[in-house]
Order: C-alpha cells, then sequence, then structure tokens
C-alpha cells in the first residue's frame, strides 16, 4: 500500500441527499472518499489532507436566501475540486464566471451535447448522450481559464474544466444511474484531472483495518455479539484475522431465529474464520418472558430487555474469565455520517437494535466497518472468505420471528413459521430472485383461521402471508412482482408440507402505507 491510500477525496455534502451516494461512487473509481458538511472551515478540509474535493449538489439557487457558499479561499489551496450540480454553480460563481435564472429549467432526463474538443471529461464520449439535471439557475459564463466542455438546452455551460488548476465541474448529476456515463466521468476527474492513483481496493481494506485494529487492541482482548446479521459477521471475521483468539464471539440463541441461523453461525462462519464462539442458549428464557403477551410493542421491548440481560451475563462470565476491555461494533460509515460526521460521534448502538448497553459494563469500542458502505462489507467479507449466505444475507429484523407472528409466540407457532418461511427462502433461492428482492417477510396470523379442505376433511387453519419487497433503503419499498409459477411453488409446498396452514395470502401493499414487516 503507498502512503496516498489513506488519504480521502472529501464529498462535501450541501445538505440535498446525494453526498453518500457521490462517496460512494468515488469509492467505485478504487478511491476512498469522506463526506464532509458544508460548514467545514477550508482549514478543517485541510486538516484531512485531501486528495480532491468534490462539491455536492444541493439547494435549487446559489442566490436562494442562506444558500451555503463555498469559500473562495478552496480554490487556492491548490487542492483539485470538482463541483456537481448546485456545487458546479457555487463554484463557478467563487472563481468569477455567471449563474443566472435563465428561465429554463432541466429536470430529469436531458440530452447534453459534447463539442469536439470533449476536454478530459467528456473526450471520447458519445457526441450526444443523456444526463441526469436538475435545475433552474444555469451557469452562463465559465470563469476565466476554463473551457466548456459540454451544453445542453438548458445550460450553455454544462461542464467546465481547467487542467492546470485541476478544477472541473457539471451541471448534471453523474453519480446517478439515469447518466450512463457519470462514473467515467467522475472516475476521468479523478484519476486524469486530480491524477490520484485508484488505490482502494478490497484488499487494501483489509489489510489497513487489520493494522489499525492491531495497533488499536495491542495485546488486549476483545467481546463481539454476532447477531447472523452481515455487519457483525464481517466486523468479527477482520477482528479475529487481527487478533485470532483474543477474539469471542457471543451468539444469542433466542429461539426466534429462521431455520438453520444457528448453524449457518455455529458451523458455516466458524469454519470459515476459526473463531471462537460462545452459544447462548435463551431459547426457553425467552418464551417464558414472550408467554400471552400480543401487543406488537410489548413484544419488542421483553425481547430486547431479555437479549441484553443475557447478553451482559455472557459478558461478565467473560470478564470473571479474562479481561475483555473491548467491544466490537459493526458500526456502518452511513451511521457515522447521519449521526454528524466526525470521530466518536456514532454512540454505543445496541446489540441488536433493540437496546443499548448498560452504564457498569465499561468498554472500548473497535468499529472495524466505521468507514465503510454496505456494499463494502460485503466486498470484505467474501475477501475474508465468509460463507454466501452470511455475506449476501438479505435483512432481518434483531426481534426475530416473535415480530412476524400476529398473535401470542408460542413453540409451535415458531416451529409452524419457521417451516413456511424456510419454504419460502427456498423457492425463492433457487427461482434466483433474492437479488431482485429486498427482503421477504412470511408471516403467521395466528389470531385468524378459516375454512379449508384437504383430502377428505375439513381444515381451520391458520393463513401465510408472503410480503416480498423491492427497496433501496427500507425507507420507501414497492411489492414485488414474483413470478406466478415460482408464487404457486410456495403457496403448494406450505400448504402441502406445514401443519395447521391451509392458505397463503400475497401482501401487495407498497411502503408506505405499509410497513415491510407486519408485526
Ligand atoms: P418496517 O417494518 O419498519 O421495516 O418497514 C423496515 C426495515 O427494518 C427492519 N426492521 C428491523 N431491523 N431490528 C432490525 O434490525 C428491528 O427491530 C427491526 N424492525 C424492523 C425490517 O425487516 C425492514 O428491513
Amino acid at each position: 500500500m503507498s502512503d496516498t491510500s489513506n488519504r480521502p477525496v472529501l464529498v462535501v455534502d450541501f445538505g440535498a441527499q446525494y453526498a453518500q451516494l457521490i462517496a460512494r461512487r468515488v469509492r467505485e473509481a478504487q478511491v476512498y472518499s469522506e463526506v464532509v458538511p458544508h460548514t467545514a472551515t477550508v482549514s478543517e478540509i485541510l486538516d484531512k489532507n485531501p486528495l480532491a474535493i468534490v462539491l455536492s449538489g444541493g439547494p435549487s439557487s446559489v442566490y436562494e436566501e442562506n444558500a451555503p457558499q463555498v469559500d473562495p479561499k478552496l480554490f487556492e489551496t491548490g487542492v483539485p475540486v470538482f463541483g456537481i450540480c448546485y456545487g458546479f454553480q457555487a463554484m463557478a460563481r467563487a472563481l468569477g464566471g455567471a449563474v443566472e435564472q435563465t428561465g429554463t429549467r432541466e429536470y430529469g432526463r436531458t440530452d447534453l451535447s459534447v463539442p469536439t474538443e470533449g476536454g478530459a471529461l467528456h473526450q471520447e464520449l458519445p457526441a450526444n448522450h443523456p444526463v441526469w439535471m436538475s435545475h433552474g439557475d444555469a451557469v452562463t459564463k465559465a470563469p476565466e481559464g476554463f473551457t466548456v466542455t459540454a451544453t445542453s438546452e438548458g445550460a450553455p455551460v454544462a461542464a467546465f474544466e481547467n487542467r492546470e488548476r485541476r478544477f472541473a465541474g457539471v451541471q448534471y448529476h453523474p453519480e446517478v444511474h439515469h447518466s450512463p456515463h457519470g462514473q467515467e466521468v467522475l472516475r476521468r476527474f479523478l484519476h486524469e484531472i486530480a491524477g490520484i492513483r485508484p488505490q482502494w481496493t478490497t484488499s487494501s481494506i483489509v489489510d489497513e483495518q487489520v493494522t489499525r485494529i492491531r495497533e488499536q487492541i495491542g495485546d488486549g482482548k476483545a467481546i463481539c455479539g454476532l447477531s447472523g446479521g452481515v455487519d457483525s459477521a464481517v466486523a468479527a471475521a477482520l477482528v479475529q484475522r487481527a487478533i485470532g483468539d483474543r477474539l469471542t464471539c457471543v451468539f444469542v440463541d433466542h429461539g426466534l431465529l429462521r431455520s438453520g441461523e444457528r448453524a449457518q453461525v455455529e458451523r458455516d462462519y466458524v469454519a470459515a474464520t476459526g473463531i471462537r464462539l460462545v452459544t447462548v442458549d435463551a431459547r426457553e428464557r425467552f418464551l417464558n418472558a414472550l408467554a400471552g403477551v400480543t401487543d406488537p410493542e410489548e413484544k419488542r421491548k421483553i425481547i430486547g430487555r431479555e437479549f441484553i440481560r443475557v447478553f451482559e451475563q455472557a459478558e461478565r462470565d467473560l470478564k470473571a474469565e479474562g479481561d475483555y476491555k473491548f467491544l466490537v461494533q459493526g458500526t456502518l460509515y452511513p451511521d457515522v455520517v447521519e449521526s454528524g460526521g466526525g470521530a466518536g460521534t456514532a454512540n454505543i448502538k445496541s446489540h441488536h437494535n433493540v437496546g443499548g448497553l448498560p452504564d457498569d459494563l465499561q468498554f472500548e469500542l473497535v468499529e472495524p466497518l466505521r468507514a465503510l458502505f454496505k456494499d463494502e462489507v460485503r466486498r470484505v467479507g467474501t475477501e475474508l472468505g465468509l460463507p454466501e449466505t452470511i455475506v449476501q444475507r438479505q435483512p432481518f429484523p434483531g426481534p426475530g420471528l416473535g415480530i412476524r407472528i400476529i398473535g401470542e409466540v408460542t413453540q409451535d407457532r415458531l416451529d409452524t413459521l419457521r417451516q413456511a418461511d424456510a419454504i419460502a427462502r427456498e423457492e425463492l433461492t433457487l427461482a434466483g430472485l433474492d437479488r431482485q428482492i429486498w427482503q421477504c417477510p412470511v408471516v403467521l396470523l395466528a389470531d385468524v383461521r378459516s375454512v379449508g379442505v384437504q383430502g377428505d376433511g375439513r381444515t381451520y387453519g391458520h393463513p401465510i402471508v408472503l410480503r416480498p419487497v423491492s427497496s433501496e433503503d427500507a425507507m420507501t419499498a414497492d411489492w414485488t412482482r414474483l413470478p406466478y409459477e415460482v408464487l404457486e411453488r410456495i403457496s403448494t409446498r406450505i400448504t402441502n408440507e406445514v401443519a395447521e396452514v391451509n392458505r397463503v395470502v400475497l401482501d401487495v401493499t407498497s411502503k408506505p402505507p405499509g410497513t415491510i414487516e407486519w408485526e
């Protein structure tokens, strides 16, 4: 690894949700990136020793009251700068170009024209190609010393560059998929204009994190709670790579897991990593605590509370046997950015998204995924040799099947749901649909019965609901249009193979108004 691989490209966030996406695209060009708020001063920016700066999109007009501006001193630091959309206009203005309300707004797919002299950014791209625009104002005059390298109907200056100063910008959004050459343009800025060498690779991430973890933990000992999900699994595997047996993982079986999950952790994960694992079998404890409870919020509270108690006890047991000072957590970069950015801002997350750590257990946190996006975490997992079943895992709620049984949670009902869920998952995987769907909760309506007929007999069984959804981030979702043949296979198998279930129904509600989980 060369000495520049740690230096970031800083994406200045002007507050329109594009910054994280831009940061991901920069990393796809194999250059490390970080998001900073637009309130960061030039000296704070320079403290990070950036390889380049990207000014992101933002509010609609640089003339708006309180619109964030770019400090012109930024352009005297010698650091290469790339402006995007609002950042492009703010840059034009700060460098003495002109931004005006031309009256021609462009939103959505727009045709970009590239003159013969396409400059470094657009050279050899098609003379006309689509880009994604979203602007009211437009740059009407490029700053002195800049070449205009693209135009559109509403943006006489749709891109400009000054190679000598290593500055460039585009009016459109290169980071979105609707700009099919956008990634190439961003790549050209980074590699060709800014002259950055692409060094941010999965193996460099692993090397760097392992070194950092060793520095942090020294010869100490660490604990990590495994949930069965991707983040904790990858975080633990990285720490294990760094400190070996001085890491102990704790996996709580609360009995609300899906079929095969415990084995995936106890057998497959351990085989792949050699990790030291303690499983706590708390199935009975959870069932007892949940007895008679039907209210979903109350269920969540009970599951959260019991989980923490069990985990705490495991921590105490381990502390009694050795000096465990460190707690590993799978905090990801988006959590860090969303909780305010800088070092140490993300507080201790609960082990399970369902509670917090008590104050009397003092640990120093180890967060090896703090700089990473989810797709990078998956790639690191693969690089570390983790099983696909864990690395490509779809999201699954911490409270598990407990919130997918509508009604009281009992052992029999858990068994019924587990069987139905296993069938649905198996068929979706066989049909090659795993990447297409975000997740497919399978829900047991335990308090509902309806009449059916099987063989010669009348049945009075429960319905199972299939809830396949497509989503980007689970904030909004649409129901996935699964092929009828797949639905048919799932329905036939569940009604044939799972006792007590005589009906399978499909949830065709988007989110909003429906949530993904039924609860
Ligand atoms: P909803 O039902 O709110 O779910 O549309 C959005 C996403 O969050 C997941 N989910 C959880 N994940 N702990 C988690 O780790 C939880 O308590 C929890 N509750 C819901 C849900 O599966 C979906 O992906």
